[in-house]
């Protein structure tokens, strides 16, 4: 990839920025952020940091809305963290105006580029980007799923002992508290979760994914969690900047698939060169499906308050 931004200078902005600065995964990097100072001194720091890893990355911080021309991608990370106590819809009202901006100097200066948000409530506000921009659902996403999978695969590898490495999991639904783990398509080096752990086991780590987020924050308490959903970003970064048809946990706008139409959610898709390639239908059994409902009215009704303000 040439040129790829990130808008939003801020933890998790930055944790984005090394990764993709390090791993090479674009010629030109980006960092924008309405503080011009921070963002070119954090730039300057991965820079550096990507320099001394052997990268050739160019990561280029500040302010102007311009430095986005070209770019083929934009990352979307900027707006207020939510406090320990509150929900990821909690920063809605601070965090839409501040998309809104963000959306109207892309439509100036990239309007092509394929959109990746990453702000909270992302379901929400993948929506909004996505109804704002003009532009086909392929380019037009949000990142959830991969960050709640790795924190899932951290808490089954705690309690089988077993190596993440071999673990593989699923997570559907909205990213919040009503988010869809599911199990029957988790296993340990292809080997059914459900041979080596308990469903009270099973349900601990679903309880305690649900709530991965919230959990993070109320320790540290000033930020939420930065690290992970940095890789998070990085990785479907990486999916489509080489066009590698990986298939993601992706905050997808359906259109009809799982029942749902004209909302954004999380589901299995396929990142290639071109953003979305497809969205993966999973069948679903009646349980998963009324899982899978509850955080779609959720979501709907998140959407609903964000059409409202
Ligand atoms: C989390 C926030 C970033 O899940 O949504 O940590």
């Amino acid at each position: 990839m040439n040129k790829l931004s990130i808008v939003g200078a801020g933890m998790v902005g930055e944790a984005a920025a090394q990764v993709i600065a390090r791993e090479e995964l674009c010629r030109e990097l980006m960092l924008i952020d309405v503080q011009g100072e921070l963002a070119q001194g954090k730039a300057l720091d991965v820079w550096q940091a990507a320099v001394e890893s052997g990268s050739d990355t160019r990561v280029i911080g500040g302010s102007d809305a311009q430095m986005l021309q070209g770019s083929e991608l934009v990352v979307i990370t900027a707006g207020v963290p939510r406090k320990p106590g509150q929900s990821r819809q909690d920063v809605l009202s601070i965090n839409l105006p501040i998309l809104d901006s963000i959306l109207a100097d892309i439509r100036r200066h990239a309007p092509t580029a394929t959109l990746l948000v990453v702000s909270n409530p992302v379901d929400v506000l993948t929506y909004r980007a996505w109804s704002v921009s003009g532009l086909g659902r392929d380019k037009v996403f949000g990142q959830a799923g991969v960050l709640d999978t790795a924190r899932m695969k951290c808490f089954i590898a705690e309690q089988t002992g077993f190596s993440a490495r071999d673990i593989t999991a699923l997570v559907l639904g909205g990213h919040g508290d009503s988010m869809v783990p599911l199990m029957r398509y988790c296993a340990v080096g292809s080997v059914p979760l459900a041979h080596f752990l308990s469903t009270e086991q099973i349900e601990r780590i679903v309880q305690r994914t649900r709530q991965g987020g919230g959990e993070i924050l109320g320790l540290k308490k000033l930020g939420s969690a930065c690290d992970a959903p940095g890789v998070a970003i990085a990785q479907m970064v990486d999916a489509i900047a080489n066009g590698r048809n990986r298939i993601l946990p992706t905050v997808a706008i359906l259109d009809g698939e799982y029942g749902r139409k004209d909302i954004a959610m999380g589901v299995p898709c396929v990142l290639a060169g071109g953003g979305i390639e497809r969205v993966i239908e999973l069948p679903l059994d009646a349980q998963e499906q009324a899982m899978f409902d509850h955080s779609a009215d959720q979501v709907m009704r998140d959407i609903a308050e964000m059409k409202a303000l």
